[in-house]
């Protein structure tokens, strides 16, 4: 699947790009964004690894150094990631229960929280995969899982109860 300048394809949506985060990934509660933020430039420096991740298929063009050093670099970055994450998710499910989110309506945090253990076994599944000859794809891959599902889980899941704790009556509320 080659485009008109001979390159595999570029990376899916590019969700993450050289720039600052997308607006789209702004909910407008100050710690939740923060830690967005985090999230985006774990993802960056994943970008960073692969010396052109758009155009090769695989690490076999590579030398063996090359291929060690990229695979080292991956399973630091995932290893943060997972733990970033793993904390990340905590805090917002601390968010549901201090804002009574989860007392009002239990059905939307269930099924927020029910996300954020499909997106956490989605990168286990990556970090089990690793494979030195296999760094580009699996990079590509994680590329993927934001891409498609982290961004719109910020803006189904994140959003409402961004919407929730930052309405006007909210003790929680954090912009203003
Ligand atoms: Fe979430
Ligand atoms: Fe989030």
């Amino acid at each position: 699947m080659f485009n008109a300048r001979g390159e595999v394809g570029s990376l899916p949506l590019a969700a993450v790009t050289d720039g600052p985060m997308s607006v789209e990934m702004l909910t407008g509660n100050t710690t939740i964004d923060a830690e967005h933020e985090q999230l985006y430039a774990i993802l960056k420096a994943a970008r960073s690894v692969c010396l052109d991740a758009a155009r090769f298929e695989n690490c076999v063009a590579c030398s063996e150094a090359r291929r060690a050093g990229c695979e080292n670099q991956l399973v630091g970055l995932l290893g943060d990631l997972l733990s970033f994450i793993l904390e990340h998710f905590k805090t917002e499910e601390s968010f549901m229960r201090e804002s009574l989110l989860i007392m009002v309506d239990r059905l939307l945090c269930e099924t927020h929280m029910e996300d954020h253990a499909a997106i956490s076994s989605r990168i286990e599944r990556l970090v089990a995969a690793l494979d030195s000859t296999r760094t580009v794809s699996l990079l590509r891959e994680l590329d993927q899982i934001f891409g498609r599902w982290v961004i719109r889980h910020v803006a189904t899941h994140d959003m409402a109860l961004v919407h929730w704790i930052e309405r006007e009556d909210s003790a929680l509320r954090s912009g203003f």
